[in-house]
């Protein structure tokens, strides 16, 4: 079945429904295997129909169901015949209807219907033949009869073209609803595969990644080495070191946090070893450093990859010989800290660039941690945003709430480059926006969010100029698309646009699309 509300959204759809409406004065109507007739804009007013016909039917709760059983029984015929496209005599018995079925393998999900053109101005003898009939419906003859009159005529010149974007209105249904159907299969699949632990100190997550985290946190909480944390921004990082910290034995000592990066190299040696009174001008008393307030406890060490130079020997220094002097100071001081260290950056690397010293890089990094981004374990978004919604409406003191359907899938189509941070954000962002609606909608998203899946789509084609530019245009920018969607496989995408392969070559030739140019060219755009 065609998840309708889903690819009402989709941007290549809505454009083509445009462009149909603009050239050709007619209106895209939907219907499903079981003959239900959809309409995407449902709550749409009658005159933001396109064409005369349609508005005038549209306008009037009789009528409209007159032309809806109408349609019905037309795209039934033609689910039962074998052609794809079909074209037939509209109610008002002049004008025509093209139905182009959108099937999948051998199987009918559907058509999509455009309603309405005619292929030469009706004379005046049929018009008041239909006036009568209408009339006799008890429609209103007079207003058909102006509507009609109206109608556009597509010469024969101009119907191949339209039959085509038609044609290619249903191609696109059947590819999105695939690529849907897949991402709804990967989801259900995901779910089975999840293991039984949906928390581990205050980190949520049931995935399979989140699962082997679990395990190996459990292992290294009572151990005392320096474990190294790596992962993308807002992956959760200082989560997992406050974790370890809190479930061993040092729990009850402190937890103290040193952000390596906002390290003012002057004061460095006081914030890590502290100094006592008199040491330099306004050290007016003794004061402990970041070591010896961690004494006995855990000492996270933030943005590990910023840290400056000078602080990776001293750390180095005190990691090796577990004392240290206060600036100033005369006597050693043993201290015993447990070292976190975490970063975004690719440490080894740093190491093979020389902006990171090797021996501290092997002291720091004796287990590996690496925290998986958000997009590599969707399957934790809904537990996630679930306890995001409840969190922050409790904090608000706001009744509860809920996010669409719609909402939740456009949670899984993004990626999140900021990972969970990203996430909690919108999800606070969407509690404040929806204001006392129950319902989050999809569309108060961040528009990075919600137009995530088109946005690369249609975006810039023109809808105004020449037909035929605007058909290249369009053609164009499908090619583009589907290459990128098939990864450069010319035989399938020739497949999926019904075109021969050499076809499809010409026209990535004609349109400079061929993959090395194309990323020159990207290149080039990004320079
Ligand atoms: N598994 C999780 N469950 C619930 N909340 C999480 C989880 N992971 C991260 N968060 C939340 O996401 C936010 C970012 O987490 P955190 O600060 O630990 O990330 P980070 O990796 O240190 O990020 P950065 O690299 O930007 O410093 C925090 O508000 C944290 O509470
Ligand atoms: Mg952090």
């Amino acid at each position: 079945m065609i998840n309708w509300e889903e690819l009402k959204h989709i941007h290549v759809i809505r454009k083509l429904e445009e462009i149909l409406a603009q050239w050709f004065n007619t209106d895209i109507f939907f219907v499903d295997e079981r003959g239900v007739i959809q309409n995407f804009d449902a709550d749409r007013k009658s005159k933001e129909y396109k064409s005369p016909l349609s508005a005038a039917f549209l306008g009037r709760e009789k009528a409209r169901n007159h032309l809806f059983d109408f349609l019905k029984q037309a795209s039934e015929k033609s689910f039962e015949n074998d052609r794809v496209r079909n074209i037939v005599k509209g109610p008002a018995g002049i004008e025509n209807v093209l139905i182009s079925k959108i099937t999948d393998e051998n199987e009918i999900l559907g058509a999509v219907i455009a309603y309405s053109y005619v292929d030469k101005e009706a004379s005046s003898d049929s018009k008041s033949k239909l006036k009568a009939h209408l009339e006799e419906l008890g429609l209103d003859g007079e207003q058909f009869e102006s509507a009609l009159s109206r109608l556009n005529v597509i010469s024969e010149a101009q119907r191949k073209y339209f039959f085509e974007l038609v044609d290619l209105v249903a191609q696109e249904i059947v590819t999105f609803h695939t690529e849907i159907s897949k991402r709804d299969e990967k989801i259900n699949d995901l779910n089975s595969q999840l293991g039984n632990r949906y928390s581990y100190h205050s980190m949520i997550g049931k995935s399979k990644a989140m699962q082997e985290l679990y395990s190996l946190l459990d292992k290294i909480k009572i151990s005392e080495s320096t474990v190294l944390i790596q992962g993308e921004n807002g992956t959760g990082k200082e989560l997992i070191a406050k974790a370890i910290h809190f479930n061993s034995p040092r729990k009850d000592a402190q937890f103290v946090t040193v952000n390596c990066s906002a390290f003012n190299e002057n004061l460095l040696d006081s914030e890590l070893f502290g100094h006592v009174r008199g040491a330099f001008t306004g050290a007016i008393r003794d004061r402990k450093g970041v070591f010896e307030t961690a004494d006995a406890g855990t000492l996270f060490l933030d943005e590990v990859g910023d840290m400056p130079p000078a602080m990776q020997v001293k750390l180095l220094r005190v990691l090796q010989e577990g004392t240290l002097t206060p600036v100033g100071g005369t006597q050693q001081i043993k201290v015993n800290v447990r070292v976190l260290a975490a970063t975004n950056k690719d440490l080894k690397e740093m190491v093979e660039e020389g902006t990171f010293r090797e021996d501290l890089y092997y002291r720091i990094n004796v287990i590996s941690l690496v925290v998986p981004a958000l997009r590599e374990r969707k399957e934790d978004i809904p537990l996630l945003v679930e306890h995001f919604l409840s969190k922050g409406t409790r904090e608000k003191n706001l009744s509860e709430k809920s996010f669409a359907k719609r909402t939740m899938e456009k949670f899984f189509d993004y990626q999140w480059p900021g990972n969970i941070r990203e996430l909690e954000n919108e999800v606070e962002r969407l509690i404040v926006l929806s204001g006392p609606e129950q319902r989050i909608d999809s569309e108060l998203l961040s528009p990075r969010i919600r137009d995530w899946a088109d946005k690369s789509k249609l975006a810039g084609v023109k809808t105004t100029g020449k037909l035929r530019d605007m058909i290249e245009e369009l053609e164009k920018t499908l090619i583009r698309e589907g290459l990128r969607r098939t990864n450069w496989n010319k035989s399938k995408l020739a497949k999926d646009l019904g075109i021969s392969r050499a076809g499809l070559i010409m026209k990535v030739e004609k349109y400079n699309l061929d993959k090395r140019k194309f990323a020159r060219n990207k290149a080039g755009e990004a320079a």
